[in-house]
This record gives C-alpha cells, sequence and structure tokens, in this order.
C-alpha cells in the first residue's frame, strides 16, 4: 500500500527533524474533541510553511481558512518580533475552536482570528491598505483564484504566496467538480499573472496525495 509508506516515511521524518510539541498535540486534540475534521496540514507541512514565513523574513502574515488554528500556529511562531498574522475564517464554530487554541499557544497578542467570509475580510484588509510578506490560502477550493488575486493585491514585492490541495488526489487534473475547477482555473490564470512567478508541486505523505502552489511576487501589474 503506498499510503503506509508514505505515511511511514512522514514517520520518520517527523521523529528525526520535529521536536515534541505539546502545544500542537493539544490543538489537534482540541479540533478532534470539538468534531472539526482531521484536515488541518500535517506536522511536516506546518514546519515546511514556518521555515518558508521565515525565510521571506515575513513580520505580517495573512491565512484564509483557519479550521482549528495548527496551520495559523505553526506560521504565526516564523513571524519576527512585532509581527502580527490575521487569520480569516467563515464558520463560527471552527473561529472559536481557533481562538482558544491560539491563546493556548500564547499568541493571541499576534494572531487576530476574523470571523466572516474570506471575500469580505479581504476586501476589508484592503481598505486599510494591508501589506503582507506571507499568505497561506487554505478554505473553499473553489474560490481560490479569486483570493489569490486579491490577496496578492496585498502583498509587498518578494511576498510569498502558499496555496494547499492544489492537486487533492489527482482531481486538479482529473474530475469536473467545482473544487477541481477552482484549482484549474487559479493553475490558469496565475501562469498569466505578471505579478508573481509560480510553481506547482505534488506531495505525498499522511495526508495521502497533494500538493502546493507557491507564488512570489515579483512585481508587474
Ligand atoms: N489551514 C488549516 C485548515 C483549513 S480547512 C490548517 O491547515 O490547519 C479550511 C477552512 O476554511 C475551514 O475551517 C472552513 O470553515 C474555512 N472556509 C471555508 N470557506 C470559507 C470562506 N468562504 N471564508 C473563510 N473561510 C472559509
Ligand atoms: C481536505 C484537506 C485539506 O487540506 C483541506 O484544506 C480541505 C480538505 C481533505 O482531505 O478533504
Ligand atoms: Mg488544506
Amino acid at each position: 500500500m503506498p499510503d503506509r509508506i508514505w505515511s511511514q516515511v512522514d514517520d520518520y521524518l517527523e521523529d528525526h527533524l520535529i521536536g515534541p510539541d505539546p502545544v500542537l498535540d493539544e490543538v489537534l486534540a482540541a479540533s478532534d474533541a470539538a468534531g472539526l475534521p482531521p484536515i488541518a496540514v500535517s506536522p511536516l507541512q506546518g514546519r515546511m510553511l514556518h521555515l518558508l514565513a521565515r525565510a521571506v523574513g515575513a513580520r505580517w502574515a495573512l491565512e484564509i481558512g483557519a479550521l482549528a488554528g495548527y496551520s495559523t500556529i505553526w506560521v504565526a511562531r516564523a513571524l519576527q518580533d512585532g509581527g502580527r498574522l490575521v487569520t480569516l475564517e467563515s464558520d463560527p464554530r471552527h473561529a472559536a475552536v481557533t481562538s482558544a487554541n491560539i491563546e493556548q499557544a500564547g499568541l493571541a497578542d499576534r494572531v487576530e482570528v476574523r470571523l466572516g467570509p474570506a471575500a469580505r475580510g479581504l476586501s476589508e484588509l484592503a481598505t486599510v491598505g494591508a501589506q503582507f510578506d506571507f499568505v497561506f490560502i487554505d478554505a473553499d477550493k473553489r474560490n481560490t483564484w479569486t483570493y489569490f488575486d486579491a490577496a496578492v493585491g496585498l502583498c509587498r514585492g518578494g511576498a510569498l504566496l502558499v496555496v494547499d490541495n492544489l492537486v487533492a488526489r489527482g482531481d486538479l487534473v482529473a474530475t469536473r467538480d467545482p473544487n477541481a475547477g477552482g484549482m484549474r482555473s487559479f493553475v490558469e490564470n496565475v501562469g498569466n499573472d505578471p505579478r508573481v512567478e509560480a510553481v506547482g508541486i505534488q506531495t505525498v505523505g499522511v495526508k495521502g496525495h497533494d500538493g502546493f502552489a507557491l507564488a512570489l511576487v515579483v512585481g508587474g501589474s
């Protein structure tokens, strides 16, 4: 079973590369206890987001889709002193679990959980002239391009945007459902967007076969 060896490899890498983290264990336990689905990024993926945010020296970060705040915490911990993360979450139950988890993680001073549809949050952020260095997009997949397009407009040059669930078991090229259609629309638009240079990378691991898109803001209009 390929899934089993993928998980074994993830376990091995996690054992050697990521130390014990009782806070994050608690976050996942609280998410399960609240009945939220187990669809957060994996620990290794969380560490990857953390390292990418650090690599771009992120001070201001934006997340779209918080769930229980697991990815939120990985990214928030990467921010430079005085940094802030805004996470947009439309489900009040998810937002409440996220806020509690952020508090538990000691990050309430630098994370703002903004309840409401991402489209509304993005237009509010535009009116206040937000300038982000790092963005993680992980909400309703069919609107990925809309969120990405708006988020790039809220980024400084050199910012990095990461999009989760690009491949979704191959649905990207193999199904007609609205989520897959949304991801295709994202890929096809981003490939013609002079503001960014982008790549898509397939992944395997505890979450099965999936992938990320990465896009660097390079200018253009
Ligand atoms: N980033 C999280 C997982 C997010 S799951 C992690 O890896 O830990 C996707 C989340 O997006 C869910 O919590 C869902 O409620 C939220 N979501 C779905 N549609 C949304 C919308 N239109 N606006 C904001 N959040 C949305
Ligand atoms: C699933 C995984 C995700 O990372 C996500 O954001 C939404 C759904 C899933 O496996 O169903
Ligand atoms: Mg995801």
